[in-house]
């Protein structure tokens, strides 16, 4: 059982009383590493037993971490903080029920899910800081004013940075899952059907992807400001109909921003040469990069 699932079920068991408890942990942790119990006790207003009961409860549930060192303090634990997030997004009425995995991966655990409309999304779960030393050292550029970086507080700069990007780049046109909803280190889109460009054996026609993935970058770029930043085969979907989605935007950066003309050189290029290698297709760099800077038509 993944994380999320196991998170999931726990969910379901809590009651009112222990969200409060882990709330109160999550507040504290910008000033302990562990908060201690005490202060748990007082912040939840709950009676001492009471709280005592439901730190011990959540520590078997494995939402909490309890440490015993000069005092006696808790951390969250991922799925506490799993449990926080869907609290949250049940509570404002984005979800209802969450389903099976659809892409579990390194940085990150994408799941099926159903809102309250009965809309089907894609709900992806942030996990950074533990397996991606790359992705960590590269979002940190964005948190110099946090001395304590933790996974928690990376995890959920990337999602409130894929919510932004989605938001911006979706409106304009550009070719991506539609942004429902957002609650810490989690982000609801749309779903989408279809299988990441690494994995498809062939194309029919390599040419007009390309050129279509090239649009939606020329899209974002002139039409939004904004720049993918991690623009990779990983992250180019095609769609049962043949058409293109660019998923995966926790690193984007706006087209103002000192590294934006790299990463958008960087972003083509790795485009050109997967489509170089594995179809033969050759175009020039600075001639698309030119393209790609274009203004766009008046209107649109
Ligand atoms: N909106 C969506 N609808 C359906 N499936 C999705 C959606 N977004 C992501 N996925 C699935 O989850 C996988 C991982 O998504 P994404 O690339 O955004 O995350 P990641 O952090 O890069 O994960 P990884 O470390 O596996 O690359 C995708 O390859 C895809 O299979
Ligand atoms: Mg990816």
């Amino acid at each position: 059982m993944s994380s999320v699932e196991a998170a999931v079920r726990i969910f379901r068991q809590l009651e009112a009383e222990d969200l409060r408890i882990l709330a109160v942990v999550e507040i504290d942790l910008s000033r302990h590493r562990f908060v201690p119990e005490r202060d748990i006790i007082r912040l939840s207003e709950l009676p001492e037993r009471e709280a005592k009961y439901r730190l011990e409860r959540l520590t078997e549930f494995g939402l909490l971490y309890r440490w015993v060192g000069s005092y006696v303090g808790y951390t969250l634990n991922i799925a506490g903080y799993d449990c926080l997030a869907l609290n949250a997004l049940v509570k404002a009425g984005v979800l209802n029920s969450i389903g099976k995995p659809l892409g579990v991966g390194k940085e990150s655990d994408v799941y099926d899910a159903i809102t309250q409309s009965g809309e089907r999304v894609a709900v992806k779960f942030h996990r950074l800081g533990r397996t991606s030393f790359r992705k960590t050292k590269r979002l940190r550029g964005y948190a110099a004013d946090k001395r304590h970086v933790s996974w928690l507080y990376q995890s959920r700069l990337a999602a409130e940075r894929e919510i932004e990007a989605l938001r911006l780049v979706y409106p304009r046109g550009v070719s991506v899952p539609k942004p429902i909803g957002h609650n810490r280190h989690v982000v609801v889109m749309g779903m989408i059907e279809g299988d990441c460009l690494f994995r498809i054996c062939s194309l029919p026609d390599p040419e007009t992807i390309l050129d279509e993935i090239l649009e939606n970058v020329r899209l974002a770029y002139v039409g939004a400001g904004v720049v993918h930043g991690d623009l990779s085969e990983y992250n180019v979907v095609i769609t049962p109909s043949g058409h293109v989605l660019i998923i995966d935007w926790p690193q984007y950066v706006r087209a103002d921003h000192p590294s934006a003309e790299a990463l958008l050189k960087r972003d083509v290029s790795n485009m050109l040469k997967f489509f170089r290698r594995k179809y033969g297709v050759i175009r020039s760099l600075s001639n698309v990069l030119e393209q790609i800077k274009r203004p766009l038509p008046s209107g649109a």
